[in-house]
């Protein structure tokens, strides 16, 4: 795969899934008719689908309705989120990084070009909010961090014309899914330890009880026959929640996390709603790359 393929992300997502994306799209029918993510964050997986035309309508959602809001303004007026980064982009320092943070735009492009100024210069791309859903990231002291990628922008925005953006809970849109479609889950993970959660996306933690609902919609996707990918921590929680179905388990090198003992390669899950296929002592075949 071209690293310098556009579109990419536009904002750096705890779980970004670029590093993944040889494993995920493969497991993915070549072509769909509605394209659904309901864990959308960074939109790794959908850029790429975007641009290699495997889908014919798309549906993205998250329940940040910040993040959703940077692509319904990227969707509606990507030069004024393009203005807004130059302005930025010419001020920036940390004072000014301070200032924007305090702000509270209310126009939509204004209010996308703060996440994404503040996503790129914050430290380490965390999206992190007080009890008042106030960004609360502090300055992340980059030498020159690229605030404006305005190619990749206007990608972005050309992926996303047509594109339904919903604010919602996962259950909401996975729905709407019939035969010929299919849905990508991306989710706060299962911890892999007590103490090694990093649920900060929003007020909301995903708790195991949302796991335990998602596992349950993930099955009654299978039943409606529409092909179903899902990403999780390799923990045994998940592979109990997950175990009628094909599993593989990928090693993930993780830049986003908030203990730094904890960066460096993971196991994660790449789950798929076929029924899992008996394999001599147990063993599943390694994901195609
Ligand atoms: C692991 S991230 C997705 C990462 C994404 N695949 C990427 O490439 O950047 C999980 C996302 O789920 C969202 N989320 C949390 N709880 C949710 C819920 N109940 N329904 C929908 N989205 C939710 C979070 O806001 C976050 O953006």
């Amino acid at each position: 795969m071209r690293q310098r393929e556009l579109p990419r992300p536009v904002l750096k997502w705890a779980g970004g899934k670029t590093q993944l994306l040889e494993r995920i799209l493969p497991l993915l029918p070549e072509r769909i008719d509605t394209y659904f993510e309901p864990f959308v964050g960074g939109a790794a997986v959908f850029f790429a689908l975007a641009s290699r035309k495997r889908f014919r309508r798309a549906v993205l959602a998250d329940r940040n309705a910040e993040l959703v809001d940077v692509y319904r303004a990227l969707q509606q007026d990507v030069d004024g989120v393009i203005r807004w980064l130059v302005k930025y982009g010419e001020n920036h320092n940390e004072d000014a990084f301070y200032h924007v943070r305090a702000n509270r735009p209310t126009r939509l492009v204004h209010r996308a070009a703060r996440l994404i100024y503040l996503n790129k210069t914050g430290y380490n791309g965390l999206y992190r909010v007080n009890r008042a859903g106030e960004f609360n990231v502090p300055y992340g002291r980059y030498k020159r961090p690229r605030i404006l990628d305005e190619p990749n922008l206007r990608a972005a925005a050309a992926a996303l014309q047509g594109v339904e953006l919903v604010v919602d809970d996962f259950s909401a849109v996975s729905r709407q899914a019939r035969a010929g479609d299919a849905v990508y889950f991306d989710p706060p993970y299962l911890p892999l330890s007590r103490t090694s959660s990093f649920t900060a996306y929003d007020r909301h933690p995903f708790e195991l009880e949302d796991h335990q609902r998602l596992a349950a919609t993930f099955a009654d996707l299978a039943r409606r026959g529409v092909p179903t990918v899902l990403s999780n921590s390799a923990t045994p929680a998940t592979r109990a929640l997950y175990a009628a179905w094909t599993l593989w388990e990928v090693q993930v090198g993780r830049s986003i996390n908030s203990q730094t003992h904890l960066r460096g390669p993971v196991a994660e899950l790449l789950v798929v709603n076929r029924p899992r296929i008996a394999r001599p002592q147990g063993r599943q075949a390694s994901p195609p790359r």
